[in-house]
């Protein structure tokens, strides 16, 4: 389906020789605004929250102009959620099923969070995956020159999602969607979530050093900020400040909106008292 798309995008704009990647994310900003065109992103990814079992769910619609932005944009919205709970679900797993929506052209995507963020299924009506046990082994991939312009693309995310999935105690699934499409669920298992509430703030919370502390006060501070301001309040090099602000990012601390400004999560919010004593 992408590379139909590519294909008729870069006959459109032949004089101007546009990258692959260049195309795609037109046709990308096309589909999602006119919600139609060749990638048939027919909606915006919805994420449904529910509070508890039978309940309601609580949804809403994430969009964005480009497939990077709006795997980014899912991930933070995410993982946010998932950390508001103090949930174990390993960042890395949420990550790697989330981009691989670019496998389905992000087509129908429902991201459900269950059980207070211990449950998280991400579906699809995309092609769905065939070959489940395959998928789950490092090399196997069906990702084309297209795909790769977005993700490394070798085979490499649904393993690392599965295993760190096993580190925390919990598993990865793979089901076929009703009818088309793939349904990933990560779940933690009883034994995780039943883990005394301090003991899994302790087990989710990185070791900061001094610097890094430094760095998320500067936020807190600032409100939104970008890297290189944050090197300058801390007087270190550019390089730094980034790694810094990854290792916040990584523990859910501060997030990243599309211009590369971040800010506090909840989840940083409600963990300053004990950074602060750590
Ligand atoms: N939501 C999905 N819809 C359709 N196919 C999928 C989906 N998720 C994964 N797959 C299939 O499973 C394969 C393996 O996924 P995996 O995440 O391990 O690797 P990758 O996405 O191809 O590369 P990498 O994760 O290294 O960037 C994919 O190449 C794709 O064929
Ligand atoms: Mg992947």
């Amino acid at each position: 389906m992408i590379s139909r798309g590519v294909d008729k995008a870069v006959k459109t704009n032949a004089n101007e020789l546009p990258s692959v990647k260049q195309a795609v994310d037109e046709l990308f900003k096309k589909g999602l605004a006119e919600k139609s065109g060749c990638l048939n992103t027919s909606s915006p990814p919805r994420i449904a929250v529910y509070a508890s079992a039978g309940a309601e769910p609580k949804t809403s619609e994430c969009a964005a102009d480009s497939p990077e932005k709006l795997m980014k944009l899912l991930v933070d919205e995410v993982s946010d959620m998932v950390k508001k709970n103090d949930s174990l679900l390993p960042l890395a797993a949420i990550r790697e099923v989330i981009e691989n929506l670019i496998h389905a052209n992000f087509q129908e995507v429902v991201i459900s969070v269950l059980e207070k963020g211990n449950v998280l299924r991400v579906s699809d009506r995309g092609p769905g995956i065939v070959e489940k046990k395959r998928a789950l082994e490092p090399g196997f991939t069906t990702a084309d020159s297209t795909i790769k312009g977005f993700i490394r693309g070798v085979g490499s995310g649904l393993p690392i999602a599965s295993r760190a999935m096993a580190a925390v105690g919990g598993a990865l699934k793979i089901e076929d969607n009703l009818h088309s499409g793939a349904v990933i669920t990560l779940s933690l298992s009883q034994k995780t979530v039943s883990a005394k509430p301090n003991e899994s703030r302790v087990r989710s919370r990185p070791r900061l050093s001094k610097r890094q502390k430094k760095a998320l006060f500067i936020v807190v501070e600032v409100g939104s900020i970008g890297p290189s301001r944050v090197a300058t309040e801390l007087s270190a090099g550019l390089s730094t400040a980034y790694r810094d602000l990854r290792v916040l990012e990584e523990a859910g601390l501060v997030k990243c909106d599309k211009n590369g400004k971040r800010s506090i999560t909840n989840h940083g919010i409600n963990s300053l008292d004990s950074i602060m004593e750590s």
